[in-house]
């Protein structure tokens, strides 16, 4: 399926529904999506170790067998429900419970009570879909405990020598996963808000699971003004891959991941094509100390805004409502 749109979008039909005056409520927050989603980095997690995580609401277990494979499950053992992870070990490929020591393999299933000939079969940790590449743990999360349907792709420039090793930032933002993702195609708060000097022309299109947002930005340049392309790759509703080819060839790594209805763990991971030049690496460090103020621009914005279901959109917008209607497969 493809479809195309250029800049220019309409609202939703219908009237928009705009705040309710003093008081008005945040709710209804926009649900839970389905998809894949950062669990971690992969060098924050070595053999051996566990890490209970908040992510959707709700808890979860992500930990690493000895022989590296990453892992995430139902933190409560189905025995009499301690946490694995607290007290609990990882004990060659099986994680161990701290309670009664019964240990489960990479499949969630019981392999060993210690004091039992006789594994119940309903001995069973719940686990979730994980996917590591491009240096982050990934695990799918589906309302239903549905299973993947598309794949993450390998992002080309991580691990390329002539690329920097990408610069980890991360937030947690009061702000729905939707505000977080939206941000890169509302094209006209480029200008209002990061002081971009014309609202940059957008094309969008969906491919699937995949929208891709390419956009033309007018940068300052030696001697007048230069042009720069930004084309933003959203893989689902929790990772997004934005290429910048301008002065500077630059790769960004963004992934959200609801912490509850209204919280986001934000993260971006930058890398520029250097190929050893010290002057593009000053000019990545002083890029980044930018998009680090650029976020602060918009964290007020985000952190009390409402993330409206029927906006009021207007033409020139850009892709907003594009984008809107694309992320409906996955909520
Ligand atoms: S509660 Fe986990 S082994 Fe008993
Ligand atoms: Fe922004």
């Amino acid at each position: 399926m493809s479809e195309t749109q250029r800049g220019g979008s309409q609202g939703a039909e219908g009237a928009p529904s705009g705040p309710s005056g003093p008081g008005a409520s945040r709710y209804p927050f926009t649900p839970y999506p389905n998809g894949w989603f950062r669990a971690a980095y992969s060098d924050e997690l070595a053999p051996g170790e566990i890490r209970p995580l908040h992510f959707f609401g709700r808890e979860w277990l992500l930990y690493r067998t000895e022989a590296g494979l990453a892992r995430v499950i139902d933190p409560h053992c189905v025995h009499l429900g301690a946490h694995l992870g607290h007290g609990g070990e990882v004990v060659g490929e099986r994680i161990r419970c701290p309670f009664h020591h019964w240990e489960f393999g990479p499949d969630g299933a019981c392999e060993k009570i210690p004091y039992a000939k006789r594994i119940p079969p309903r001995a069973r940790l719940g686990g979730y879909e994980v996917v590591e590449k491009n240096g982050l743990i990934f695990f799918y999360h589906d309302r239903d405990g549905g299973s993947p349907n598309f794949e993450l792709p390998d992002v080309p420039e991580v691990g390329d020598s002539a690329w920097t090793v990408p610069e980890v930032m991360h937030w947690k933002v009061r702000a729905s996963w939707l505000d977080m993702n939206e941000n890169c195609v509302d094209q006209a708060h480029f200008k209002f808000i990061h002081g971009a000097l014309t609202i940059p022309p957008t094309t969008a299109r969906a491919e699937g699971s995949l929208h891709i947002a390419e956009s033309i930005f007018t940068i300052k340049a030696p001697g007048g003004t230069g042009e720069m392309n930004l084309v933003t790759l959203d893989y689902g509703p929790g990772f997004q891959v934005v290429r910048m080819n301008g002065l500077i060839d630059t790769v960004m790594l963004n992934t959200s991941t609801p912490i509850d209805e209204e919280n986001t763990d934000v993260s971006f991971a930058y890398s520029v094509k250097s190929e050893g030049d010290t002057h593009k690496e000053h000019l990545a460090a002083a890029i980044i100390a930018d998009l680090k103020d650029q976020f602060e621009h918009d964290r007020p914005i985000w952190e009390n805004k409402l993330c409206l279901p029927r906006p009021a959109l207007c033409e020139g917008d850009g892709p907003i409502a594009h984008y809107r209607k694309w992320y409906q497969q996955f909520i």
